[in-house]
């Protein structure tokens, strides 16, 4: 048997270190059903090419146009905008709100994320699953850190008069996103209505 050319055992030992690595992160698998916008699987950098841009990203202090229908606006810097963030399951949000505007129900598939308010005044809250769907709430002042557990239908609520800003911090390096009533009642084609008119034959407390 002839012997495996270096250069191929050299490609193969830099794909298996890549795929070890991103076992921290569980994007690299199920990116492909939950974003189709982005690569099946990152590629690691060659580390001799690497410089310090590509683990940084500048910009987040800038406030976010909020004039659109929600009132809110989320700037998320996930992987595709700080490349370095490949494999290390963190990614990072800024998240600002209008006067009495909202964060619609939504979950991140993919990720928790832990916020704090850094100006203003949120309510906020998350829905456990199907076991109970217990809500969980609370008005967080500037300062205030909040978990939103992975998975979990969550929102943020501008309750204040001034313009509202948090943070975010996610465990994934692209948490993905799914806005409930944007899937449920915006999709394309839209789902046929007696799926979603058909009324429960049990009572709903
Ligand atoms: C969020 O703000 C940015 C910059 O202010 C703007 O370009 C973008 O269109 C806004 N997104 C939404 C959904 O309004």
């Amino acid at each position: 048997m002839r012997s495996v050319p270096k250069y191929l055992v050299t490609v193969l030992l830099f794909a298996l270190a890549c795929f070890l690595a991103s076992a921290s992160d569980p994007v690299p698998s199920k990116t492909s059903v939950l974003q189709s916008t982005i690569p099946l699987l990152l590629f690691c950098m060659d580390p001799k090419v690497v410089t310090a841009n590509d683990f940084f990203f500048s910009g987040l202090q800038i406030p976010r146009n909020t004039a659109n229908r929600l009132g809110s606006n989320v700037t998320l810097v996930n992987v595709d905008k700080l490349p370095g963030l490949n494999t290390l399951g963190i990614s990072l949000a800024r998240i600002d709100f209008a006067p009495y505007e909202l964060n619609p129900p939504h979950t991140h598939p993919l990720g928790t994320e832990i916020i704090v308010v850094a100006e203003g005044t949120l309510y906020v809250g998350f829905v456990t699953s199907n076991t109970d769907n217990k809500l969980f709430t609370k008005v967080l002042n500037k300062g205030d850190v909040f978990v939103f557990p992975i998975g979990l239908i969550h929102f943020q609520f501008n309750v204040g008069k001034t313009n509202a800003v948090a943070f975010a911090g996610l465990s994934s390096q692209n948490p993905g996103v799914i806005t409930i009533a944007n899937a449920v009642f915006g999709s394309n084609p839209p789902i046929n209505p007696d799926v979603l008119t058909r009324p429960s034959k049990w009572k709903i407390m």
